[in-house]
């Protein structure tokens, strides 16, 4: 199989100097309209994307909170969350190690190229590179984090802190996932403490998403002499339940609510927090996967770090029988991740068409 060498080889090699090669530009309606970027960030503004006090969680204004949750989950699929505990210092490593293994030689990203979906470790560049018509201006590196010391030794040894900056991270990322899921539940009503068989079935889903997959996915977008023309990433939702994302400093994420684009302005140490295809799916529909892009603009590049959260891959996923009544009826499909992986291998993502095909 011929691997792509991606977009950061193809700026630094000086094959690009102020045009786009032609395998990146869109078709005229899928072009991010940039004229009007500075007209979205006015309505993004005025949209006020939820922003999570986390710190306030397990203090007097929980109940507030949880409504904040349940509002975002429920009308944007989307939310920020601040104070949210994790240290600093484990953030700054993490977006320093990444940004330090894309400027490493392409030689030693190049040893991670592999075109097995289930390899835990896989460098590779667009979004699914083996069917996008037009590729996406991103590189990436996605990192398998189960079963995370077995699969450590598999990861990148360059730059010599990689490994510990990023297990440190995963760790942290899961262990905010774990919390962010436990209040989830609560808005759903699974876990009114007063029930015993709702603590069990609290339990049970606590635990089925603690034995679950994470998936790190550390994305590179370098600037591009063309923004116009092309997309850092194509509309899409994450199918997993939570997606834990990073971003730096630079603007490049936009997410579609009621139709515009709005971009998600970055707030130094937070964390944006997407609501993906399986929670739309668990919630019966309740929660909404949101539909997002990424920017790239002509000046900076852009790194942003995804911590994908889902079930095992043998689980099945379905919508929470708690969640099902004669009101409210049963409106997905089971699903596994064998049916997602069919069916990304199968055709150029777009959109929700991935959960549109589990109704
Ligand atoms: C993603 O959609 O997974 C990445 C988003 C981003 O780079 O902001
Ligand atoms: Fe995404």
């Amino acid at each position: 199989m011929k691997y792509q060498k991606g977009v950061k080889h193809l700026t630094e090699s000086g094959i690009i100097t102020s045009k786009v090669p032609r395998k990146y530009i869109l078709p005229f309606p899928d072009r991010p309209n940039l004229s009007n970027r500075e007209i979205d960030d006015v309505k993004s503004r005025k949209i006020n994307l939820p922003i999570i006090d986390f710190a306030h969680l397990n203090g007097n204004n929980k109940s507030q909170v949880l409504k904040s949750l349940a509002k975002a989950c429920q009308e944007y699929g989307i939310f920020q969350v601040v104070n949210h505990g994790i240290e600093m210092e484990t953030i700054h490593n993490m977006i320093d190690v990444s940004k330090r293994f894309f400027e490493l030689p392409f030689d030693e990203r190049a040893k991670f190229m592999s075109s097995n979906m289930y390899s835990p470790v896989r460098y590779g560049t667009s979004f699914n590179q083996n069917k996008d018509g037009v590729f996406c201006w991103r590189d990436f590196l996605k990192l398998s984090c189960n079963s995370v010391n077995d699969v450590v030794p598999f990861w990148p040894s360059s730059p010599v802190d990689f490994r510990m900056a990023t297990q440190k991270y995963s760790e942290e990322a899961k262990s905010l996932y774990m919390k962010l899921t436990e209040a989830i539940l609560e808005t759903l009503g699974i876990m009114e403490d007063t029930n015993t068989d709702e603590m069990i079935e609290k339990e049970n889903s606590l635990k089925e998403f603690e034995d679950g997959s994470q998936l790190m996915v550390l994305n590179y977008y370098p600037a591009c002499p063309e923004p116009e023309l092309t997309l850092g990433m194509p509309p899409h939702s994450d199918y997993g339940l939570l997606t834990l994302l990073l971003q730096d400093e630079v603007k490049g994420l936009q997410i579609q609510h009621q139709g515009t684009w709005h971009t998600v302005e970055p707030i130094p140490n937070s964390f944006v927090v997407n609501v993906g295809d399986h929670l739309e799916i668990f919630s019966n529909g309740k929660y909404k996967s949101v539909l997002h892009r990424v920017l790239v603009n002509s000046s900076r590049s852009r790194i942003s770090i995804a911590s994908l959260h889902s079930l095992a891959v043998s689980r099945i996923v379905r919508p929470s029988p708690k969640l099902i009544n004669e009101d409210n009826p049963r409106r997905y499909q089971d699903t596994d991740f064998a049916t997602f992986l069919e069916y990304v291998s199968s055709c150029e993502p777009k959109g929700k068409n991935f959960l549109e095909s589990r109704k």
